[in-house]
């Protein structure tokens, strides 16, 4: 497989590898600091990033690259030039291309036309490397062995939420979405790729839309931004009060097991899709996952040009 395109691509063996590898580079960040040395990883992005930018930045100075971070409206794409012509200009000059943007379809044909690998990293459907970090934390706090555990995602039918969906069908594990039904539920394509990823893995897929149904008994209980980039303002005070049930607060965590934990990919906003109790308590693993946005693209970008990743 040359490219990250979607979580959807990566088979189970691609994710062990990449969390395996991610370990090591966690005790270990310069083990491979020579696999791109004098080489270059073009990082374009058309919304803002904070942990995606830093730890992609920082994955490639720790495999002796550089990185050449190119905001939205620098490139002569914004004045008309072409994705397929803009890929193969990037392909000259870089190994490998990491993108965040709107549209995954413009992700999708930057893969078609590049010659390097390119890396999904967000669009408006999507947010596979968020995943990788997701669950390395998470076989860190419990273990590879995740039978009986349940893993729950409240709020925004959003990129993350399918995200989450897709990666636990392929991990195999018993996960649910509990947001509004409706316009702010996931994709229905989405659930049904996972439901079709979950019939080999062995995964159990729930999609609710009672918050308090959703985390009886939970291992995890995830969350992210109700209104993601690009999201209209205009919807805002309606989205607010609809998503309103689905916060994350003590008393929602007091429906989940004793060992439970509270994660969030960031950035969050405290008093709406979860309370400055939980996310910054005892529970929370949000900084840890923070942590592996490096260590997880790093080990990421080291097997993709090295043409490891085999794909589903
Ligand atoms: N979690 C995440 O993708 O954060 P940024 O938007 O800051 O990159
Ligand atoms: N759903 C959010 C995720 C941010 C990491 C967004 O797309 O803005």
């Amino acid at each position: 497989m040359k490219d990250l395109l979607r979580t959807a691509d990566l088979s189970r063996a691609d994710v062990d590898l990449l969390l395996s590898t991610a370990a090591d580079f966690a005790v270990h960040p310069l083990m491979a600091n020579t696999a791109l040395a004098n080489r270059t990883v073009a990082i374009y992005m058309t919304k803002p990033s904070t942990r995606t930018r830093l730890a992609s930045e920082s994955a490639v100075a720790h495999l002796g690259g550089t990185p050449i971070f190119i905001r939205g409206d620098d490139l002569q794409l914004g004045r008309g030039e072409t994705i397929s012509d803009t890929a193969k200009i990037i392909s000259e000059f870089a190994s490998a291309l990491i993108v965040r943007t709107y549209a995954q379809s413009d992700v999708d044909e930057l893969g078609r036309s590049s010659s390097i690998p390119v890396i999904n990293a967000l669009t408006d459907d999507d947010h596979p490397t968020q995943l990788l970090a997701d669950w390395i934390t998470i076989h860190e706090k419990f273990g590879k062995d995740i039978a009986g555990r349940k893993f729950v995602y409240l709020g925004d039918g959003n990129n993350m939420s399918h995200a989450w969906l897709i990666m636990g069908a392929i991990m195999g594990a018993h996960v649910v979405t509990a947001t509004p039904a409706g316009k702010w539920a996931p994709n229905a394509d989405v659930v049904a790729k996972a439901r079709e990823i979950a019939k080999t893995s062995g995964a159990t897929i729930e999609v609710f839309h009672d918050p308090e149904v959703a985390s009886q008994g939970a291992s995890v209980l995830y969350t992210d931004v109700w209104m993601s980039m690009g999201d209209p303002e205009a919807e805002r005070a309606e989205k607010m009060k609809v998503l309103q049930p689905f916060a994350v607060t003590s008393e929602l965590m007091k429906l989940t097991e004793k060992d439970s934990i509270f994660m969030h990919c960031l950035p969050a906003h405290r008093g709406e899709e979860v309370s400055a109790e939980v996310i910054d308590g005892p529970r929370s693993v949000v900084w840890r996952e923070a942590h592996h946005r490096r260590t997880t693209i790093q080990a990421l970008l080291y097997h993709l040009v090295r043409g490891e990743i085999k794909g589903r």
